[in-house]
């Protein structure tokens, strides 16, 4: 059964209609031309899809379509606000986190995303004082946030420094 939605893509909006069982990955890539989010594994292991939803990371793979009607959705270029690269972008690139760079879209978004809890003192598992209310993003906890998002290259020793240092930029790692 198709259903029209309004898709929100990097501040495009899109009228779209789409079968209801269309993952928001697949409406992105194959209705609306996005690539920006890659196909990893189709089944929420491997974080290439990841993208914001209302600020929010998610495996738009395993987000449907129909449930994003109306919401905003940002990829990694949408991150690049005015066409500038995002403060994650210039890190990655200074600290060559990436080698085919087939992770790296879900990467940046997923380490927004991490940026954003953690400027929120959202805890992970391995935050010492879930009581405290702030967040400092050691290499322990980006590991551990970006846990989500597999690398095939294995460029983890450079990811995390790359997060890091961002992170630093902005107050949360002490
Ligand atoms: S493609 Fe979505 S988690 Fe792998
Ligand atoms: S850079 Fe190749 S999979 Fe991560």
């Amino acid at each position: 059964m198709d259903i029209q939605i309004t898709l929100r893509v990097d501040g495009v909006q899109a009228p779209l209609s789409v079968d209801t069982r269309t993952t928001l990955l697949d409406a992105m890539r194959d209705r609306l031309r996005n690539t920006s989010p890659k196909k990893g594994c189709d089944h929420g292991q491997c974080g290439a899809c990841t993208v914001l939803l209302d600020g929010r990371r998610v495996n738009s793979c395993l987000v449907l379509a129909v449930t994003a009607d109306g919401a905003e959705v940002t990829t990694s270029d949408g991150l690049a606000a005015g066409g500038q690269p995002h403060a994650l972008h210039r890190s990655f690139v200074e600290y060559d986190a990436y080698q085919c760079g087939y992770c790296t879209p879900g990467q940046i978004c997923s380490a927004a995303g991490v940026l954003a809890e953690a400027a929120q003192g959202w805890p992970s598992t391995v935050t010492e004082d879930l009581t405290a209310g702030t967040a400092d993003l050691t290499d322990a906890e980006i590991r551990e946030r970006m846990a989500g998002n597999l690398c095939r290259c294995a460029a983890y020793a450079h990811i995390v420094p790359a997060v890091a240092a961002v992170a630093g930029a902005q107050g949360v790692r002490r």
